[in-house]
């Protein structure tokens, strides 16, 4: 329901009648403390100032035209000038109990979609793919999903690295040691790599074929074509398989790697040298930009091109071509100085509308306990396979003792605790800052983890269960607990939308764990099935168990976790 948008058109009619003319837009706080209400007004400090008169003042006469004989309970003057706003339980009762057969748990559409192509993934295909690549296809995953799911159109773009000089020294060593053992060989990228430069560096003949072949690569020779597309498709196959353990909606049609844009980059150098965007400086193409201390090179002296060209050009493609209205780039947060020249760049040279947002979804580094970026013990870098499947490993342990599950099922569950707690560590920290790995901390039952959720989510279930009968009837509000509890489920639109706006897949699981907590309280204080509980008192907090289970349910869905019935 979106709540702050209701309110806010009740202030502004308050507003009206009470002559009062502003163009600020009304927006609407979440009280800070229970005692200053549900919501808060505080744009009347602002107001008084322009109108020159005691904000205080204002605010009673505003107060005098509040509406309040729906969805507000009682309105109060507080502070310097602030409405504190309190939410009618039987609005709040009727509210929660519309949303109780909504399988979107009473969350709406955008009242504009938009076209917003989103830049997630992006592994590099001579390489293994790492932890930073495991952050982007988790945040971008469920920035996709969740736009989708307010109804915006979302375009998918993994942008994968399949081109550059180090692919001739690749396919020859992939040829030299036989196509046909490619898929077993390329297991291990990293060590293929190590291989294939041991090689480059002994053998000059080898060294020289390698050049060859880059050259090759580039004039499209068939030959050298097919065994780099073989490299490629075994290498995004192993990506695949991450893709698929983390349950990341990828897939090849969503492919866009940098090689797409190759026949595009000669005209985006000629664009930008035509509008003296661009200018030589020793023998290098270059873009000096105020405020950038370093000029961003799009063409070498040698004529090659680079990462930034490529990015103009699928900058182009996408706001030309996919005519999106919102770009979304899930990068690691240490290339935001090139993000902000090839924004700048784009939209200079008319590349990019003026109307198109771009945005660099940036995120911090994943460290390990002693601070420093995360590898393995002997320092190289962690294969992401591994980590998830260790994640599974660990999570079954947990579990072990634990409603003694059967073995098949024991597996099902151990995987969405295991692969959802990796998932929520990544999705739960403020996104540009560093994280801290931690095994404990992810799978603790205690403390904002995927697996708290989804162990209240699984509790709730037990009570169902227990109560084995049909669940029907009104939600009634009866106390403060269960007043609260109703306003947080009916606050899960509000949640999602801040989320998709700011790009903060935090938003989403600080509001879960707030919610599963709050429902915690009120389980504890308000008894369900005890004896003794009338008939319709329970079936109303059954109602809200109800809810409750179906909000985590969603909320955990657009984060791609799954939930279990028993654990
Ligand atoms: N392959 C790049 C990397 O590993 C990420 C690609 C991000 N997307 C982009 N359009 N530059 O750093």
């Amino acid at each position: 329901m979106k709540i702050k948008s209701q309110l806010s058109q009740i202030i502004t009619q308050a507003l009206q009648s009470a002559n009062i003319e502003t163009t600020d837009a009304i927006v609407i706080s979440d009280a800070t403390k229970p005692e200053f209400g549900d919501y808060q007004f505080n744009g009347i400090m602002k107001l008084a100032k322009i109108l020159k008169k005691n904000p205080r003042e204002i605010a009673t006469t505003v107060l005098e035209h509040i509406d309040t004989t729906g969805m507000i309970d009682r309105v109060e003057v507080a502070g310097p000038g602030f409405i504190n706003i309190w939410l009618d339980n039987e609005w709040l009762a009727k509210a929660s109990t519309s949303i109780l057969d909504d399988d979107r748990v009473g969350v709406g559409y955008v009242e504009t979609p938009q076209k917003v192509v989103i830049d997630y993934s992006g592994p590099n295909m001579a390489k293994q793919m790492h932890v930073g690549h495991l952050r982007s296809s988790i945040i971008g995953d469920t920035l996709a999903t969740l736009l989708e799911f307010l109804g915006d159109e979302v375009i998918r773009q993994n942008h994968i690295g399949d081109w550059g000089t180090q692919f001739g020294m690749l396919i020859a060593y992939l040829e030299e040691q036989g196509t046909d053992t490619a898929s077993q060989n390329l297991k291990d990228l990293e060590q293929f790599y190590k291989d294939a430069k041991v090689r480059f560096d002994e053998s000059e003949d080898f060294a020289n074929k390698a050049r060859e072949y880059v050259v090759k690569i580039q004039q499209g020779d068939a030959h050298c074509l097919k065994l780099w597309k073989q490299f490629i498709d075994t290498s995004l196959g192993h990506c695949e398989e991450v893709y698929e353990k983390l349950g990341v909606n990828l897939n090849r049609e969503d492919v866009r790697a940098e090689s797409f844009y190759n026949d595009a980059l000669s005209n985006i150098i000629s664009t930008l040298k035509e509008q003296n965007i661009s200018t030589t400086s020793d023998g290098a193409e270059c873009v000096f930009l105020e405020g950038s201390d370093v000029p961003l090179i799009i063409q070498k002296g040698d004529g090659g091109y680079l990462y930034a060209t490529t990015d103009l050009a699928a900058l182009k493609f996408r706001a030309k071509e996919l005519e999106a209205d919102r770009i979304c780039y899930v990068v690691d947060a240490r290339q935001g100085g090139h993000f902000k020249q090839v924004f700048a760049i784009s939209k200079m040279a008319g590349m990019v509308g003026e109307e198109v947002n771009l945005e660099h979804i940036a995120f911090g580094t994943m460290m390990d306990k002693s601070g420093k970026p995360f590898k393995t013990r002997d320092g190289g870098t962690v294969k992401l396979i591994d980590l998830l499947d260790e994640a599974v490993v660990r999570a079954k342990a947990t579990i072990k003792e634990r409603e003694g599950h059967e073995e098949a099922e024991l597996e099902k569950v151990a995987k969405a605790i295991g692969i959802g707690a990796v998932k929520y560590a990544d999705l739960s920290i403020s996104r540009e800052s560093n994280y801290l790995f931690s095994w404990d901390k992810m799978l603790s039952f205690d403390g904002n983890t995927a697996l708290y959720m989804q162990y209240a989510y699984a509790r709730i279930q037990s009570i169902f269960r227990k109560h084995n009968g049909e669940i029907n009837g009104e939600i009634i509000i009866g106390d403060a607990l269960e007043h609260r509890l109703s306003l947080m489920l009916l606050k899960f639109e509000d949640t999602l939308t801040k989320a998709s706006i700011e790009a903060t897949p935090h938003t989403i699981t600080s509001y879960l764990y707030d919610l599963v907590t709050l429902f915690m309280k009120f389980y504890e204080q308000n008894p369900i099935l005890k004896e003794g509980v009338e008939e319709e008192i329970k079936m109303s907090r059954l109602q809200l168990a109800l809810l409750t289970a179906n909000v985590i349910k969603k909320g955990l869905d657009i984060l791609g976790i799954e939930v279990v019935d028993k654990i």
